[in-house]
């Protein structure tokens, strides 16, 4: 198994194209399985995660072509499931990743029926699925769990229903969205996630032929259609990866410019980057984070539901502010068990307590290279991260976590300055 070992110290300089969003290619690969027709997705990136969906969606009949980019970077992606062969979601597969559980709507609503096993995933608490179950039933889907899996039926099909939902959920929203499409009449959702993703799948499906209007508000009214058809769509950029580069620019005192992205969707990582006294320019498509001469200061961040901070840059912030000049709190009020990041953190160097969701992060002057493990995605960038900021050697094993989210991080980071390198162990 490979690990990743950083040498500290360099400020990052330069310009890094930022790939297709991964939690945004997800849903719109399994939206593949609800027409016959070809849907062809581009700015794909190339991701363990997206190989895994691609292997599970193979495995429901869809024929899936990779090709190069078009010329600005990622694949092309073409999915056709002319006909679904099995309308089973196998463990094995399933477990790899939670967001497999995407099929559940998109096949119940083509199939009328639909066998999905449990997800697993990332270690950051339990994850249950029980908002996409209850709310799939509210559309007429009987739902039974047997033996790890969700057994889902609707004899003639879905209808459309009226769901709200008690807890904001990112998946289930769109699971839901996707069954809704081919749903008999009006489906209203209330209180879904307002995330970008959730807007870049709604204009996908309305290319296919669906009617959904209020995508990004926390109220979306879809009208079922009897079929949708093929379409072509580009994945929109990946937000949390360009708030990931920020974080590296501004732990290392340097300048990276970030292209091929989106600013509308980064407020409130600008918003926290600026309350650390990091400076950050916004043209179009590109985000330049300024070099800065003051220490990070300190500041207080809450996680939140889209548009408010997100969970996904919760580790990497942590990371920038160990090295800030006071304290800072962090609340992480979206999952339950998202700390894993702290004990590694520690082993740098960094003062951190923990009370219950609540993490308390005391700046220290110098942060110190250690082995240390990566636990999940998002907490193995951060230990990245503070290995950038380190003095002396950092490696980071387990480095398949990051595999599943960041698209040729070693070789954007080492383009930029820093002096990384993967290693076999
Ligand atoms: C998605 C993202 C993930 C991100 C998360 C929150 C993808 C592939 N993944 O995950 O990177 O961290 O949004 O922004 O897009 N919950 C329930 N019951 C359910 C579903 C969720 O209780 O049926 C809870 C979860 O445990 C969590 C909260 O709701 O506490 C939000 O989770 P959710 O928005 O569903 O996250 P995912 O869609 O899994």
């Amino acid at each position: 198994m490979e690990r990743i070992r950083v040498r500290g110290g360099r400020r990052l300089n330069g310009t890094i194209q930022i790939s297709g969003a991964k939690n945004a290619a997800l849903p719109l690969m399994a939206a593949s399985l609800l027409t016959p027709e070809a849907l062809v997705l581009s700015n794909v990136p190339k991701l363990a995660d997206i190989a895994t969906l691609a292997a599970l969606l193979a495995q429901h009949g869809a024929d899936i072509d990779l090709s190069q980019g078009d010329g600005a970077g990622g694949q092309t992606m073409t999915l056709r499931a002319a006909t679904i062969t099995s309308t089973t979601a196998p463990y094995d597969l399933v477990r790899k990743m939670r967001a497999s559980v995407l099929v559940l709507g998109p096949l119940l609503a083509r199939c009328h029926q639909a066998r999905v096993s449990l997800p697993g995933g990332c270690a950051i608490g339990t994850r249950p699925v029980d908002l996409h179950l209850k709310a799939l039933e509210q559309l007429g889907a009987r739902i039974e769990l047997e033996e790890g899996y969700v057994n889902a039926s609707a004899p003639g099909g879905l209808k459309g229903g009226h769901v709200r939902f008690p807890t904001v959920s990112v998946g289930a929203t769109e699971n839901v969205m996707m069954a809704a499409t081919l749903a008999a009449g009006e489906t209203v959702l209330e209180n879904v996630a307002r995330e970008p993703e959730i807007g870049d799948l709604a204009a996908c499906l309305i290319a296919m032929g669906a009617r959904i209007s209020g995508a990004g508000t926390e109220r979306i009214v879809i009208q079922g259609v009897a079929e949708l058809g093929g379409a072509h769509h580009r994945v929109m950029a990946d937000r949390i990866e360009t708030g990931t580069y920020m974080a590296a620019a501004a732990i290392t005192g340097g300048a990276l410019t970030l292209t091929h992205t989106n600013a509308d969707t980064l407020g409130a990582v600008v918003d926290a980057l600026a309350a650390c006294g990091v400076g950050v320019a916004r043209q179009n498509g590109t985000l330049t984070v300024s070099p800065r001469s003051d220490a990070i200061s300190p500041t207080d961040i809450s996680t939140q539901p889209y548009p408010g901070f997100p969970t996904d840059m919760q580790a990497q912030f942590m990371a920038l502010l160990t090295t800030a000049d006071g304290a800072s709190t962090i609340n992480e009020t979206i999952f339950e068990n998202r700390f894993m990041h702290v004990p590694e953190l520690m082993r740098m160097g960094a003062n951190i307590s923990l009370q219950g969701h609540t993490a308390v992060v005391r700046g220290v002057k110098q942060l110190r290279g250690a082995p240390v493990m990566a636990t999940d995605l998002r907490a193995s960038v951060s230990l990245v991260l503070a290995g950038l900021a380190a003095e002396g050697e950092t490696t980071v094993s387990r480095v398949y976590h990051l595999d599943r989210g960041y698209e040729h991080l070693v070789e954007k980071l080492a383009a930029c300055g820093a002096d990384i390198e993967r290693v076999a162990d």
